[in-house]
């Protein structure tokens, strides 16, 4: 019987890979190259410039346990399922097998191996959209019905709950089917076979995937007889910590409940994006890290803990995941940022109490306004809750509405800002970080050739407007060796070299002089990229891709490679930032 998480990661792995699956690697939070999304929200994820066609070095067949975070239902997360980090198991077809299979091996790995009863699965199914002329998905429920779910298990949603993807604006999704025991679902097969365009239509893909995604946490309370994921392993030794230090006592009160939940859930989404060393502040992954533990300390004082709590938590949660080796490796990075920012915002919480104070000394009636409360809960990170028990002790009364409205205002824009952000979905921009890419490989083989050999590559991140490459030199480069790197580059993109792709195992690649810093993150079998001058190999790396076919790409718009900054990041190691400009 399947009692524990890793129990269930290894029957879910081994299972796929008995059905001729490759494991890949868990892949970072961060995306690697990709500027559509914050975080990595599925394990679909990491994948899609092979779901849009590209091949991927492992074959056709894939799966793996991806660490996500998703904060897009952070309001939920308190109930009984919804969490922000959490663990997705998943299977791919990169164009390999279709909905008869995805949905014959879900089936068989929910009634065999994790031993569901199969009148316990609810289904859904899609019920197709008129409007951009995409069926209704009969098929996925013939499907089912020939494995013996009665038609009376199935359902037929439409597109807010049976479509999946795409991840931002553009790129693969498609109609899904879900599986659902107790009203929760644990498991999703989406039937990737449409790319969603920027001005809204689809087209066809030119492969049909199958991408699925099965909640770790979800799943685990369902075979060990939770009633939710805070129950499990998972959670229950960060909710007794709560308890003991709030005087509490779980599941008693309904908005206690949730509040422990939301301590332990933000605290542990914490602790692994601490752990790929983001710290919090006002920008980007940072500023979404300072809400999540600033609202767990929110949520500590509703339970009346005053003592410092972060810490203590994010120490259960390193040992509840002893496989997550970067957990422990950051401990005292992540136990450190916690405290800070801890500290920190007690300290706001107290300018804000004193603030109130001050209002109140001014205040002409009995109410204190909505713009006053959201400034409050905006500048001094006070929930209105806490303003609002603030005003009671001091009879006086919160304009709710008003502070609604205000939060509903500020909402809309920050949506508005969001939205900006996540508009440029990987298709459009792919183009841009895939020149980029290209350019980091033109780059450090300049870099190569004008500093010397012992230059090898220590980081890479690329978005659409910018490279950044960080590269092993102990001295400030010279103008004059700036100059001699861009003009190399330009001259490189100008000659218009064909960019070669070739799989080969790690030990070929490697005998075969082609650099590499990832080194087995793909196992086995490796891409290999070279870029060549009919008489010399001027790159050749070890890269997932995607790159440019030609580097006369680089140029397309007359544009030119140059280097905007060059920095020390650490001692030993240079950072350049690059552009086609
Ligand atoms: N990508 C799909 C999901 O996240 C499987 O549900």
């Amino acid at each position: 019987m399947i009692k524990t998480r890793q129990q269930l990661i290894k029957a879910y792995l081994d299972f796929f890979k008995e059905k001729k699956h490759k494991v890949i690697p868990n892949a970072p939070l961060m995306p690697e190259n990709d500027p559509t999304v914050l975080f990595t929200t599925a394990g679909m994820h990491p994948l899609v410039p092979y779901l849009l066609g590209e091949k991927h070095p492992l074959g056709k067949r894939l799966c793996n346990v991806q660490k996500c975070l998703r904060t897009t239902d952070v309001e939920k997360v308190g109930d009984k399922s919804h969490l922000t980090f959490f663990e997705m198991l998943g299977n791919w077809s990169l164009g390999d097998y279709w909905k008869k299979e995805a949905i014959e091996y879900s089936f068989e790995f929910l009634t065999e191996i994790l031993k569901i009863p199969k009148e316990k699965l609810e289904i859904t199914c899609f019920k197709g959209d008129k409007k951009n002329n995409i069926p209704k998905d009969e098929e996925s429920a013939n499907i089912w019905k020939s494995l013996g779910i009665k038609k009376e298990q199935i359902k037929f949603l439409g597109k807010e709950d049976n479509w999946w993807g795409p991840a931002g604006e553009t790129g693969p999704c498609g109609p899904d089917t879900e599986m659902f025991f107790n009203g929760i679902e644990i498991w999703n097969d989406v039937f990737m076979q449409y790319n969603k365009k920027a001005d809204g239509t689809y087209s066809e893909l030119k492969q049909k995937n199958v991408d699925t995604g099965m909640g770790v946490e979800r799943t685990l309370a369902l075979l060990t007889g939770k009633d939710s994921v805070y129950e499990t392993s998972l959670f229950l030794p960060i909710i007794k910590i709560i308890e003991k230090m709030s005087g509490k006592e779980y599941g008693k009160n309904k908005e206690e409940t949730r509040s422990m939940r939301v301590v332990a859930d933000h605290i542990k989404a914490s602790c692994f994006i601490l752990a790929e060393k983001i710290q919090p502040s006002n920008l980007e992954q940072g500023y979404v890290l300072r809400r999540l533990i600033r609202r767990a300390i929110r949520h500590a004082k509703l339970l009346g803990i005053k003592e410092k709590l972060t810490t203590k938590l994010a120490e259960e949660v390193i040992e509840i995941y002893p496989d997550y080796k970067e957990l422990t490796k950051n401990k005292e990075f992540i136990l450190e940022e916690l405290e800070k920012e801890e500290e920190k915002f007690t300290k706001i919480l107290k300018e804000g109490i004193k603030y109130f104070n001050k209002i109140k000394k001014h205040l002409k009636g009995k109410i204190i306004d909505g713009k006053t409360a959201f400034l409050l809960y905006q500048s001094y990170g006070f929930p209105l809750e806490m303003t609002q028990e603030l005003a009671k002790e001091n009879k006086l009364e919160v304009d709710v509405s008003g502070f609604e409205a205000e939060q509903e205002k500020h909402q809309k824009m920050s949506r508005t800002a969001t939205k900006g952000k996540f508009k440029s979905g990987l298709a459009d921009k792919s183009e841009e970080t895939t020149k980029l890419h290209t350019a980091t490989h033109l780059l450090l083989a300049a870099l190569r050739q004008v500093l010397g050999k012992h230059v090898e590559q220590k980081g890479s991140n690329i978005t659409a407007e910018r490279l950044r490459l960080d590269f092993s030199h102990d001295k400030k480069l010279k103008e004059e060796e700036i100059k001699e790197i861009e003009k190399i580059v330009n001259k490189n993109i100008k000659a218009g070299l064909e960019v070669k792709r070739e799989e080969m195992s790690l030990e070929q690649a490697k005998k075969s002089g082609a650099l590499g810093t990832f080194e087995d993150r793909y196992g086995k079998k490796v891409s290999v990229y070279s870029i060549s001058s009919p008489n010399k190999i001027i790159s050749k790396e070890i890269c997932a891709g995607p790159h440019v076919s030609n580097t006369s790409k680089l140029g397309e718009g007359e544009k030119k490679f140059k280097i905007i900054k060059e920095e020390s990041v650490a001692e030993g190691i240079r950072r350049i930032r690059a552009v086609l400009d």
